[in-house]
């Protein structure tokens, strides 16, 4: 597969020297520290930048900067050129009808898709699916291209990938050559593979990003009252980077969360996501799973800015993820 450029547009013949303020040493530093382009620039908090380069004021004005740079001088644009920018938007299928139709088409790029449920729900199983999905052609819904899968629990079966993907008429040995994977073993190295990705996009062509799941290890690292807060702060920190490496990339980011029983909830569902308002501003699609009988799975997507609210029906067999 051919490797694949970011956005072709004038402003990537910019490099970091080109920013007003940002001499060789300068640029150096940002690079070894994951800054490569332009717009990792434009789109960094100017505290997180402050860390490399010292002064948050200078960060400030050079995050600015870059911001015009890829603007063309302009920071404001109108609602029609965001519509535009929209249309660029790349859908992944599911695979399965009901959940593509749920999805208004699929899984976008450029945006974080959550899939919560408790477990068996069938968040994995969706991860490996979508996994293969991308590699298919346009026309059968994918993408052409290859898959990252992050892996914090230890749950990602390569023979389950061979299953699927013979049903879905794919080679499995092209399969598996087309998903790259790596196990996540703590918050630190979790947030570093992301780094990593990065450098990984741009020699191959990658389109869809997995994160399977994305909070274990917060939570097991950081538990009870004591540590919220600090959690919090680094779950924030970890989706950011997810959020502009899914914007700047035009990749599409899957990551899981479960649920947990809520003690404070007096009405309604005593069962929550976790993460809190964190993850439900952080992502910008949720879908929660329920497990209904004889195998069936239930998805319904939560405080979506342009889904209805509706249901859709689903089944996991050995082909995989499929409509009843
Ligand atoms: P946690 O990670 O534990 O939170 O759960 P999850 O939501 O990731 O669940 P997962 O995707 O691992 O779903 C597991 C369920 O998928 C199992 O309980 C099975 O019902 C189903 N499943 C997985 N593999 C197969 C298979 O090969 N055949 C069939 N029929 N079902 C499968
Ligand atoms: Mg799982």
């Amino acid at each position: 597969m051919p490797s694949r450029k970011k956005d072709e547009s004038s402003y990537e013949e910019f490099r970091l020297e080109d920013i007003e303020g940002v001499g060789r040493i300068t640029a150096e530093k940002l690079r070894r520290n994951g800054y490569v382009t332009l717009k990792d620039i434009a789109y960094a908090s100017a505290h997180e930048l402050a860390q490399i380069i010292g002064s948050e004021d200078r960060a400030r004005t050079i995050i600015l900067y870059a911001q015009k740079l890829i603007g063309g001088g302009r920071v404001f644009i109108t609602a029609k050129e965001y519509y535009e920018q929209r249309q660029r938007i790349s859908l992944i299928s599911t695979g399965c009808r009901s959940l593509d139709e749920l999805l208004e088409g699929g899984i976008e790029t450029r945006a974080i898709t959550e899939l919560i449920g408790e477990f068996g729900a069938g968040k994995t199983q969706i991860c490996h699916q979508l996994a293969i999905m991308v590699q298919l052609p346009k026309d059968m819904g994918g993408l052409e291209a290859k898959a990252v899968y992050v892996d914090t629990e230890g749950t990602f079966r390569p023979e389950r990938v061979v299953q699927i993907a013979r049903y879905r008429g794919l080679d499995p040995d092209i399969a598996l050559e087309n998903i790259i994977y790596a196990r996540a073993f703590n918050t630190d190295h979790q947030m570093l593979l992301i780094g990593e990705v990065k450098k990984l996009i741009e020699k191959e062509n990658i389109r869809l990003l997995i994160v399977d799941s994305l909070v274990t290890h917060f939570r097991s690292e950081y538990p009870g009252r004591e540590n919220l807060a600090l959690r919090q702060q680094k779950l924030n920190k970890h989706i950011s980077q997810l959020m502009r490496l899914a914007s700047i990339y035009d990749v599409a980011v899957v990551v899981t969360n479960q649920v947990v029983a809520s003690p404070d909830i007096i009405f309604g569902n005593p069962l929550k996501p976790v993460g809190g308002n964190i993850m439900a501003h952080g992502c910008t699609y949720r879908i929660w799973i329920k497990k209904g009988r004889e195998g069936k799975r239930i998805a319904r997507i939560i405080d979506s800015p342009k889904h209805a609210e509706k249901e859709a029906a689903f089944m996991i067999t050995e082909e995989g993820v499929i409509d009843l």
